[in-house]
C-alpha cells in the first residue's frame, strides 16, 4: 500500500550528493517511505554501496549515476536515465564546503563550489520542477545552511551559495507550491557527517552537533508544511535570538567570530 508521502512524492526520488553524509540518509529515508531512488555523486563505490544496502534494507529500486555536478552538461547526463521515470521528489543536496579565509581559496574551487552547490540545483529544479508542475504534484528540497543567514567569514562563497538556495526555495515554495508542487529550503546546522568531521571542528559548548538522522527526518517532515526550515530546536533559537536581539553587524561579528574558534584560528589581523 502507498505511503501519504510515497503517493505524494514518489514514485521516483533523486538525491544529489547521496554517496555519504546528509543526502545519503535522505537516500535511506525515501526509500523507508516507499520511494524508488536516484543516487548522484562522484565516488562511485561509496554509490554502489549505498544503493545495496537501502535495495537489501527497503526493497526499492534504486539507480546510480556518477556525475560530477560541476560539468556544464549535467542534464545531458542525468536525463538519459530519469527520462523513462516519474521523478516526484528531487533533494538538491550535494556541496562542497571548506572553511578557510577567503583570499585562501583557490578561485577555481571557489567557482566550482558555486556550480555544485547551486548552479546545479537551478538545473534540476527546472528540469524536475517543469514536470512535476505538469503532474500536479512533486516536491524540491534545496539544502540551504544556518550560514545562509547571515554573512559568514571564512566561507564567504559557501555561505552566498548556501543564501541563494534558501532563497530561490522560498520563492519557488509560493509559485510552485500554487501547482501542487512542495518546495522546501532546508538549513542544517552542524550536523556530523564526513563532510563536517573533514573541516577537524572544535564545536564548543555553545554548539550542538545534530546527528544526520533526526535532521533529515525534520526536512521531510517540514516538506509541503513551510517554506523553510531551520533544523533543530536549539538552532532555532540561536537563530530567533540574533534576529531579535543584536544589530546584523553584531550577528555576523558572532557567526564568523564562530567559524574563526570552530575550524581557525584565521583571525590573525594585527
Ligand atoms: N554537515 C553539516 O554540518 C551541514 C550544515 C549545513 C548545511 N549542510 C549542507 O548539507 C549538504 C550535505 O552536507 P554533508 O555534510 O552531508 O556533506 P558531505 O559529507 O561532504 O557530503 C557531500 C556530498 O556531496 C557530494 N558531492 C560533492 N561534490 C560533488 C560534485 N562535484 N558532484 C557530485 N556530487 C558531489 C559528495 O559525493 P562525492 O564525494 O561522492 O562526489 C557527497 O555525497 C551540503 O549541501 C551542505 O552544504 C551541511
Amino acid at each position: 500500500m502507498k505511503t501519504s508521502f510515497s503517493a505524494k512524492y514518489g514514485p521516483w526520488a533523486l538525491i544529489t550528493g547521496a554517496s555519504r553524509g546528509l543526502g545519503a540518509e535522505f537516500a535511506r529515508q525515501c526509500a523507508e517511505r516507499g520511494l524508488n531512488t536516484i543516487l548522484v555523486a562522484t565516488n562511485a563505490d561509496l554509490l554502489n554501496a549505498r544503493a545495496d544496502s537501502i535495495k537489501k534494507d527497503y526493497g526499492v529500486a534504486v539507480k546510480t549515476i556518477v556525475l560530477d555536478l560541476s560539468r556544464e552538461d549535467i542534464l545531458q547526463q542525468i536525463t538519459p536515465v530519469t527520462d523513462s521515470l516519474e521523478i516526484g521528489l528531487l533533494v538538491n543536496n550535494a556541496g562542497m564546503s571548506r572553511v578557510r579565509p577567503f583570499l585562501d581559496h583557490d578561485l577555481d574551487q571557489l567557482v566550482k563550489q558555486l556550480h555544485v552547490n547551486s548552479r546545479a540545483g537551478l538545473i534540476l529544479a527546472h528540469h524536475f520542477g517543469g514536470k512535476m508542475v505538469g503532474r500536479r504534484r512533486g516536491g524540491i528540497i534545496f539544502l540551504s545552511s544556518g550560514s545562509a543567514m547571515y554573512g559568514t567569514a571564512y566561507c564567504a562563497n559557501y555561505s552566498a551559495t548556501k543564501a541563494y538556495n534558501l532563497i530561490i526555495a522560498e520563492s519557488l515554495w509560493y509559485e510552485l507550491g500554487r501547482y501542487g508542487v512542495d518546495v522546501l529550503g532546508f538549513m542544517p546546522g552542524s550536523t556530523k557527517t564526513p563532510g563536517w568531521d573533514a573541516g577537524k571542528p572544535k564545536p564548543g559548548r555553545f554548539v550542538k552537533v545534530m546527528d544526520v538522522k533526526p535532521a533529515v527526518a525534520e526536512a521531510l517532515k517540514a516538506l509541503g508544511k513551510r517554506p523553510s526550515l531551520i533544523a533543530g530546536k536549539s538552532n532555532r533559537l540561536g537563530y530567533f535570538f540574533l534576529g531579535k536581539m543584536v544589530s546584523r553587524a553584531r550577528a555576523i561579528r558572532i557567526v564568523s567570530g564562530t567559524m574563526d574558534k570552530m575550524f581557525g584560528p584565521f583571525d590573525d589581523v594585527e
